[in-house]
């Protein structure tokens, strides 16, 4: 019996240089299914995604839809065939509403004239119909992640695409928002709309797929069914061995206070109120403390205060006994702070800059890379090309590869290899494996607690709870600016921590 496959990708291969990111890769999609996309950082899922959507062209393969071979030479293309994708680091103009973000390239018209009240009709019928809450008039550049991920998906639906891609959507969301994203999927589903999801959680995967295609090193490694599988099988397809969930660690050896954190308040930008306000906390050698909450209530603005990418209005700062409260970033970084931040296209990496020039971005004047102004080209070499060993940072050509044309994994542990290789005293990771791979999560998990084991404080700032409960060794919620509740892993449960990072509870004060 013929299948009905709505999308088949037959064969393709597309090259990059020195790597071929999809080797003869086969996948396809069958009607009003959820078809999930799994592979290693650098595994070539956005690639062959984007081959779908007409941004690259393959050097060899075909795709079919509905039974035909069609030519899709751009995303103009891609969307007469009903094809949308929401891509890994989102595509929207900034400075423009959510409305002429949705309707770009569409615009309504007649006789020449823009019809907004027509746009504004059909997306607010869409965002109703599918719970895709959105302020139409509101600017990008003033609203969260999660919503502009629901002005993307409101996009591919005003243009009545019936295929749809999700590249990592939910590696940016909130776990509430993640709910509601599984939701809005299986509502797609009912409708008959089909869906390519690419995700590194699992849990995701086993909730809403009906199939999944795992990709190794750019080859097509196998489609399983869901209904059929395990968690364990399915990491052991995409990394070739088994993946250890859980993070073993010894019991910390607390050394002196290297982080402390006096009183301090850090203006707000979005609302008057301030961002944080009035926070202390200390954090130890040895040990990691880690600042749960719901994202938004100031865990961004707090990290931006120590790391100096953000003035703090009142309070103090001392980093291994030396004030810092007015120290520029240069001199933090000299002081042995390192900073894994939150958005790595925003404060991690310069994107035109070569992979080696990203990694010594903070120490280029350091003796051993730079002699009388002159960089020392060949220990700048030489010292990337072991991190890029040691680190696994996978790309086309190593060391000279531009940034941009990175996968988002390997751009993220390329940041993660220079800021722990800084032999800092103080590691502040912000979301650090977000984006990566199970197997580099294990990787990164042990990275951190081997600092941790080496005496350095660790500040760890995470939305998964999962991350939060292995990680760290005191956690500290955040709710609305303020420090609510200080917790011990080992004695706390998630349900606990939930209650405190809603507002329901707080210590001291309402506790008991
Ligand atoms: N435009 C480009 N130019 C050069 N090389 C590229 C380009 N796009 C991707 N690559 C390379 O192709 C390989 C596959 O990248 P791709 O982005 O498809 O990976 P991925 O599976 O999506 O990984 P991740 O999970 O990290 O997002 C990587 O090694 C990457 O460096
Ligand atoms: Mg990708």
């Amino acid at each position: 019996m013929a299948e009905d496959f709505v999308i088949e990708m037959l064969h393709i291969t597309k090259e990059f240089p020195g790597i071929k990111a999809n080797d003869d890769v086969t996948l396809q999609l069958r009607r009003g299914e959820v078809h999930a996309l799994l592979g290693e950082n650098g595994a070539g899922k956005s690639t062959l995604m984007s081959v779908l959507f007409g941004l690259y062209q393959p050097e060899k393969g075909i795709i079919k839809k509905n039974g035909s071979e069609v030519r899709i030479k751009d995303p103009n293309d891609a969307n007469d065939l009903g094809i949308g994708m929401v891509h890994q680091h989102f595509k929207l103009v900034e400075c423009f509403s959510v409305l002429d973000n949705i309707m770009l390239g569409v615009e309504p018209c007649k006789a020449g004239f823009l019809q907004k009240d027509i746009a504004r009709k059909k997306v607010m019928e869409l965002s109703e119909r599918y719970g895709l809450r959105v302020d139409p008039d509101a600017l990008i550049s003033d609203i969260s992640v999660g919503m502009q991920q629901r002005v993307e998906i409101l996009k591919m639906l005003y243009r009545d695409n019936e295929i749809l891609i999700f590249d990592e959507p939910t590696a940016v969301l909130t776990p509430q928002e993640i709910d509601e994203l599984m939701e809005i999927m299986r509502g797609f589903k009912k409708e008959g709309k089909s869906i390519l999801f690419i995700t590194h959680k699992l849990n995701e995967i086993m909730a809403v797929a009906d199939r999944c295609t795992v990709l190794r090193k750019g080859k097509g490694i196998g489609t399983v069914e869901i209904a059929n599988t395990t968690k364990e099988e399915l990491s052991r397809m995409m990394v070739g061995r088994d993946v250890q969930f859980a993070v073993e660690k010894a019991p910390a050896k607390l050394g002196d206070v290297v982080l402390s954190v006096c009183n301090v308040t850090v203006p707000g930008h979005v609302h008057k109120k301030d961002a944080v306000r009035d926070v202390s906390f200390d954090v130890r050698g040895g040990e990691i403390v880690c600042l749960a909450g719901i994202e938004g209530n100031g865990q961004t603005e707090l990290v931006y205060g120590l790391t100096g990418l953000e003035k703090i209005t009142h309070g103090t700062l001392t980093l291994d006994g030396k004030d810092i409260t007015h120290a520029s970033i240069r001199q933090r970084s000299k002081d042995g702070m390192s900073h894994i931040p939150e958005d790595r296209h925003k404060h991690g990496l310069v994107l035109d800059y070569s992979l080696e020039n990203n990694m010594v971005l903070q120490r280029y004047w350091e003796p051993q890379f730079q002699q009388g102004g002159f960089i020392k080209k060949g220990a700048v070499r030489e010292y990337s090309d072991r991190l890029i060993q040691q680190y696994d940072v996978r790309s086309g050509q190593g060391s000279v590869t531009i940034a941009r044309s990175m996968s988002g994994g390997n751009q993220q542990k390329a940041i993660i290899a220079r800021e722990i290789d800084k032999d800092p005293k103080l590691l502040v990771a912000v979301q650090p494996t977000r984006g990566l791979d199970v197997g580099a999560i294990e990787y990164i998990h042990k990275q951190i607690v081997a600092e941790r084991d080496r005496g350095k404080a660790v500040l760890l700032v995470s939305l998964e709870l999962d991350e939060v409960m292995n990680l760290s060794d005191r956690i500290l919620v955040m709710y609305e600016g303020e420090i609510v509740g200080e917790f011990d892993p080992k004695t706390t449960t998630v349900q606990e921590l939930g209650l405190y990072m809603a507002g329901a509870k707080k210590q001291g004060k309402e506790a008991q």
